[in-house]
């Protein structure tokens, strides 16, 4: 089984960076056989905007741009897509989110056409989201910000193209926190193959 692990951190040195970096060691300790890519944003610099031609394709008005059609290519070369990112103005970072706005496109993750009937195009594919804050798990808490990130995430993003969302953790600041989600990202890696149910933040405590 292979894994496609997003970065969405440019930084090297992040404790996000660590985490999917432990992450991506979990997988190979949980079986020999299974095999990951890293897919760092960042230092691939791919371009987030959603351009000219993006709303032309979405409008089956133009073609696939080769960045996109990559992107694809590599998703579907995968078993499961795992995202690993920093949790900027309590949502994705505007790089990840302008993978998700440019990839994840009419025609190939789901199919929205003329008669206005959604045809969901990932159910093949499941998914891991890992989230890092800078805030603690108190103010998480108080204002329900990671009910509100899987509504908009999980929900309205995967649920949209059928995708199953295996794991959804929130790594939050707290005492010793680095040492803590590194370990929980390595357990996430080794489990991620393995996990028939939905795998919450309290299992990789
Ligand atoms: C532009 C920006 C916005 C941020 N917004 C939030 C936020 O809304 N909530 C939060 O918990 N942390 C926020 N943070 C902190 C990041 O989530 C923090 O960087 C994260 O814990 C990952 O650590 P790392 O950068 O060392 O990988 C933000 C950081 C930046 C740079």
């Amino acid at each position: 089984m292979h894994a496609l692990i997003v970065v969405a951190h440019p930084d090297p040195r992040s404790l996000t960076h660590g985490v999917a970096a432990h992450l991506a060691e979990g997988i190979t300790l949980s079986d020999a056989g299974h095999s990951f890519e890293i897919a760092d944003l960042a230092a691939e610099a791919f371009d987030p905007r959603f351009s000219a031609a993006d709303i032309a394709l979405h409008l089956r008005e133009g073609v696939l741009p080769a960045d996109v059609a990559a992107e694809q290519a590599r998703i579907d070369r995968a078993d499961a897509l795992v995202l690993v990112y920093p949790v900027y103005w309590w949502s994705m970072p505007g790089l990840l989110k302008g993978w998700i706005d440019r990839v994840f496109t009419n025609g190939w993750a789901y199919d929205y056409g003329a008669d206005a009937r959604l045809v969901k195009r990932l159910g093949r594919l499941p998914v891991h989201l890992v989230g890092l804050g800078g805030a603690d798990a108190g103010t998480y808490a108080r204002h329900g910000y990671f009910g509100a990130m899987k509504t908009q995430i999980d929900h309205g993003i995967f649920d949209y193209c059928g995708a199953r969302v295996v794991t959804s953790v929130l790594f939050e600041a707290g005492p010793d926190h680095a040492t803590a989600h590194l370990e929980a990202a390595r357990a996430v890696g080794r489990r991620l193959f393995v996990t028939s149910g939905r795998y919450e933040a309290t299992d990789a405590a």
